[in-house]
């Protein structure tokens, strides 16, 4: 794919209208990660330094279409202004008078918020009028939200057909990481799959075992795996449907040359609390009683010499019930090596998706991946091989 890109633009006075992601957590009304705030940092400094009016177009929670005074991002507009270090203005909508006022009102190099674009039902329906009402505000569109970029709606895909359009530097540099990942990646690469079930990535699956020499499966989803190859899992997360599925998924594999590596010993439990009597067995040797809630050392070995022997990594998904100690060592080693390996330059490791990115912060290894994407669902559609509708229509 190809993009235009920021230096390229003439900025000076120009309106540019920026598609952030500012869809924080959020308990009692205050961030509790602001990662997605400082992410828009570095665009929003270059519009601005070169002179643009620059106008945040972001979406919080899901209105539906209707104003739901709760989810204004009114509350956003202090905490950015404070990252900034600059004035951030705000028009209670995203659209209209009220909009236009706003942008109007800005200098050369000021900043606004609009508000959440999702008020208005033409967001999420791509309504071209909608998407026009958006661009009249603006001289160039810039989409920073590499998280939404699965979204096909105005502010995200319609607005790059009306205005020229731009991926911002957050954008630019996740679509470098990804396609170093799994696009033009050096080989061998490994992939690290985990989570609790199979059934929310199995076209993930299916596309990772067509693309990687290994393919690490963890957490409650190998549970189904192992149950597939006749192996009792006792009583632990298992979704016995889906077998079929895991054999297809082996045979796929198979074809393709991609070593699927299960867990060949586990640590398993009676209950799923912190510090309860934990024993490590044979994936041949788990009781009717037993929860699988990690992998066991010798698996992690088998997974960290393959790491070793590999170029690039791709992580989505713990290896266990990493929150709850001691079923974090698993995930914690793995996550530890991987960051080592990516430090001294032995391997490009790129990790993301929910889940992924706490899994990471608790191992303390984040700062050392080559890149930590913080997108939920529109990493996990670019690894299941989808066209991202955000990022297609940036293209040129
Ligand atoms: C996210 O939080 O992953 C993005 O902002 C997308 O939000 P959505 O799932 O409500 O579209």
């Amino acid at each position: 794919m190809t993009f235009r890109t920021l230096d390229t633009a003439d900025l000076a006075g120009k309106r540019a209208l920026v598609r952030v992601d500012f869809n924080v957590p959020v308990d009692g009304g205050a961030i509790t990660d602001d990662t997605r705030l400082r992410a828009a940092l570095p665009t929003i400094h270059y519009l601005s330094q070169q002179g643009a009016k620059v106008v945040l177009l972001a979406h919080f929670d899901r209105p539906k279409g209707k104003v739901v005074p709760e989810m204004s991002l009114a509350f956003v507009a202090e905490p950015l202004s404070a990252l900034l270090e600059q004035p951030v203005a705000f028009a209670s909508d995203a659209i209209g008078p009220e909009a236009a006022k706003v942008v109007d009102g800005l200098e050369n190099g000021g900043v606004a918020l609009l508000e959440n674009v999702r008020f208005h039902a033409g967001e999420e329906k791509n309504d071209p009028a909608f998407a026009k009402a958006l661009a009249a505000n603006g001289d160039v569109y810039v989409n920073d939200a590499f998280s939404a970029a699965h979204r096909a709606h105005a502010s995200t895909e319609g607005l790059a057909h009306l205005l020229p359009a731009y991926p911002g530097l957050a954008m630019q540099r996740e679509l470098e990481a990804l396609d170093a990942a799994l696009g033009n990646p050096k080989k061998p690469v490994i992939g690290i799959v985990g989570g609790s079930k199979v059934s929310t990535k199995l076209d993930l699956l299916r596309n990772l075992v067509t693309k990687l020499d290994y393919l690490a499966i963890g957490g409650g989803m190998a549970n189904t795996f192992l149950h597939a190859a006749k192996i009792d899992v006792g009583a632990s997360l298992c979704e016995p449907d889906l077998a079929d599925t895991a054999l297809e998924i082996i045979d796929l594999a198979g074809a393709a040359g991609c070593k699927l590596l299960l867990p060949t010993d586990v640590v398993v439990a009676k209950s799923v609390k912190p510090g309860v009597h934990a024993e490590t067995r044979n994936v041949y040797d788990v009781r009717p009683d037993d929860l699988i809630l990690d992998a066991g050392p010798e698996t992690v070995k088998t997974l960290l010499a393959a790491m070793d022997a590999s170029k690039t990594l791709i992580w989505n998904g713990p290896l266990g019930v990493f929150e709850v100690p001691p079923f974090d060592e698993a995930t914690v080693s793995a996550a530890k090596h991987a960051a080592q390996l990516a430090k001294s330059g032995k391997i490009v490791a790129v990790a993301g998706g929910g889940d992924t990115v706490s899994a990471l912060n608790h191992a303390g290894v984040s700062a050392d991946m080559t890149f930590v994407s913080t997108a939920g669902g529109a990493f996990l559609e670019w690894m299941e091989g989808k066209t991202l509708p955000g990022v297609a229509a940036l293209e040129q």
